[in-house]
């Protein structure tokens, strides 16, 4: 049914192009505008959610984004919509794609191109090796829980490899070995208890190896978790849309929904309603959160990632995992996550692959200078390169995910709507966000075609979390940042310092700043033109920070990401763009 249209890494850039880009960059140290190949404007936010650029960015969004109609008509009750989801992300299209399937009426609507959320710039590790460890999970969860855990994971692979095969989706699809081995601050204990944690959650053929071998280094004892899998992500969210529409759903994107008024009715942005007997939000972040404030119960982090070229064949396949920074008062501790991405043309240099390594996590907006961001691509870079023979690198790129506080996804009725029970949340994705996501389109289509589900208790969007409790530091830090929110730190911050206060006037080209006294962001965008907004974040009123390296402001509190091109939401809760601010002198 679907034709073979996208192959592995297919630009048509050659690798020098790439390499003098990066030697490039590197001599700029802390300018990141070699990525901005394209104007960072509205047309490029529909595109990714930042100005760095995956892989799959590269592949995809650049040269043939995921483009549908625009939504320019109301659809009324009479047409009758069985699910109308807001996001195309993984978790938006495998909840269409099961949806529909399933003979359901759905209709997707995306602000911007198919992925061009986080599920563009995953590194599409797919696993039942969960982030938070089992051991973790258990002391919150219990061993039922945990069970549920592994089961539910184990089956999203599953599911995955047999869309692929049923869909016949040309994604690069291949199971492999993963391999979690100590950081320098983790003991051998972890390992023997997430091998017996595994075990007792059903994932049996678990086992600690001496090291992995035809590795250039050691990575001393690991634990192996046998048959996981990797893809090209956003082929195989091709596959799914083509899917979609195959078995009659609709798809609409450059389709901002502004308002979800319960229980049946949509606004976009344009002005145009459409009722539905169920609505899906599938934003990542949710966008209606008054009632059930999981704002409150998942945190936001950035994380960053590189690609580097690698010769063919030099390490093995699979998915590697370091147990993190165990000093570190992260929700999970940063950890580095490793996999090879495949170069499958013929025409062009296939004596290499990329090597993509993640990692060096913080809380969103917890680090504003950009010294401090270019360190973290710099320590990956080093990190890298102390353990694979990787040459120049040829992306580098950063993304946000939600960390829920007692380490499972949020997936099922939106709290304050049980009555109803119509409208449908799925978040807190975690580093397993595309297991997650898989898992999100079973729980949730389940829900709506009254079949029982097994997991649905364990991912109840309801529940209160019991935090870990190495989350209680990050908790008081987030609360901080909410309770100064008003107060006005930086004019005595300059009186102390007898610092020169900052003005926007002086603003380089693509440069940026928050005046936090002022409640003032500003921006000088690529053609010298000022741009002014409020610098009060549109989801509960924090105040935003400058972000750099993805030209954006972001907010502290919940982790909301708006564009400084254009003021627009990138990454929510927040769903509604800054107000701008009129400055007539520049
Ligand atoms: C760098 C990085 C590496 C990762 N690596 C892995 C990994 O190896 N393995 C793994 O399992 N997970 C990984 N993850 C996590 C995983 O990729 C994400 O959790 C997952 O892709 C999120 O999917 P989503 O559908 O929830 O969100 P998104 O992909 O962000 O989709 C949400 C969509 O909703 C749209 N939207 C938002 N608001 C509106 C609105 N008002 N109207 C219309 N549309 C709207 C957005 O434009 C967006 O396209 C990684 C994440 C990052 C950032
Ligand atoms: S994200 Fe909640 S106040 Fe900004």
């Amino acid at each position: 049914m679907i034709e073979k249209r996208f192959l592995s890494i297919n630009r048509n850039i050659n690798y020098s192009t790439f390499s003098s880009r990066m030697n490039n960059n590197r001599k700029m140290s802390t300018n990141y505008s070699y990525k901005q190949k394209e104007n960072y404007d509205d047309e490029f936010e529909k595109k990714t959610s930042g100005i760095t650029e995956s892989p799959w960015y590269d592949e995809i969004q650049q040269q043939q984004p995921m483009k549908f109609d625009k939504l320019r008509r109301n659809i009324s009750h009479s047409e009758s919509v069985d699910v109308s989801i807001v996001g195309g992300g993984i978790v938006g299209l495998s909840t269409a794609y099961l949806l529909s399937k399933s003979g359901k009426k759905v209709v997707v609507f995306e602000d911007g191109y198919l992925c061009s959320g986080e599920t563009g710039r995953t590194t599409a590790h797919i696993t039942h090796a969960l982030d938070d460890r089992y051991y973790n999970l258990e002391k919150l969860h219990g061993m039922e829980g945990t069970r549920l855990a592994a089961e539910s994971h184990t089956s999203a692979i599953n599911m995955i490899e047999a869309i692929v095969n049923q869909e016949h989706i040309d994604c690069d699809f291949e199971r492999l070995d993963g391999f979690l081995f100590l950081d320098p601050t983790d003991t051998l204990e972890s390992l023997e208890k997430e091998l017996e944690a595994t075990h007792r959650a059903g994932i049996t053929d678990t086992e600690i190896i001496s090291k992995v071998s035809g590795l250039s280094f050691d990575t001393g004892p690991c634990l192996l978790f046998p048959n996981q899998a990797q893809f090209q992500p956003l082929n195989y969210l091709k596959g799914l849309a083509d899917a979609i529409l195959y078995y009659g759903g609709k798809i609409y994107t450059e389709t901002h929904i502004q308002d979800i008024l319960a229980p049946n009715e949509i606004k976009t942005s344009d002005g145009y309603t459409t009722f539905s007997k169920n609505i899906v939000i599938a934003t990542n972040a949710p966008i209606i959160d008054k009632v059930s404030k999981i704002y409150d119960k998942q945190q936001a982090y950035r994380t960053y990632v590189i690609g580097a070229r690698i010769k063919k064949d030099k390490i093995p396949l699979g998915l590697y995992w370091d147990t993190g920074n165990q000093n570190s008062e992260n929700t999970v501790a940063p950890y580095h996550y490793v996999r090879i991405q495949r170069h499958s043309r013929k025409d062009i240099d296939s004596k290499y692959d990329v090597l993509i390594v993640g990692g060096e996590d913080h809380l969103t907006g917890s680090i504003i200078d950009d010294k401090g961001i270019q360190e973290r691509y710099t320590n990956l870079e080093s990190w890298t390169r102390n353990r694979f023979p990787i040459e120049d690198i040829e992306f580098q790129w950063s993304g946000q995910v939600l960390e829920p506080k007692d380490g499972i996804a949020f997936i099922g009725y939106n709290p304050g709507n049980e009555e109803k029970k119509n409208i449908f949340i799925a978040t807190g994705d975690s580093g397993n966000g595309i297991t997650h996501g898989t898992i999100a389109g079973i729980i949730l289509t389940d829900l709506i075609i009254h079949k029982t589900n097994p997991w649905v208790s364990l991912y109840n969007p309801s529940r209160v979390p019991r935090e870990k409790s190495n989350n209680s530091q990050d908790s008081k830090n987030i609360k901080k940042k909410e309770e100064n929110n008003n107060e006005q730190e930086s004019s005595s911050k300059y009186k102390d310092n007898k610092m020169n206060k900052p003005s926007f006037q002086d603003l380089d080209i693509d440069q940026g700043i928050v005046l936090e006294e002022e409640k003032i962001a500003a921006y000088r965008d690529s053609n010298n033109k000022l741009k002014l907004y409020s610098a009060v974040c549109t989801h509960l009123g924090c105040t935003i920070v400058w972000n750099n390296s993805e030209k954006s402001f972001d907010c502290p509190c919940h982790g909301s990401r708006f564009s400084a091109a254009t003021g627009n939401t990138i990454n929510g809760p927040a769903n509604k763009k800054l107000d701008e601010k009129k400055y007539n002198n520049n």
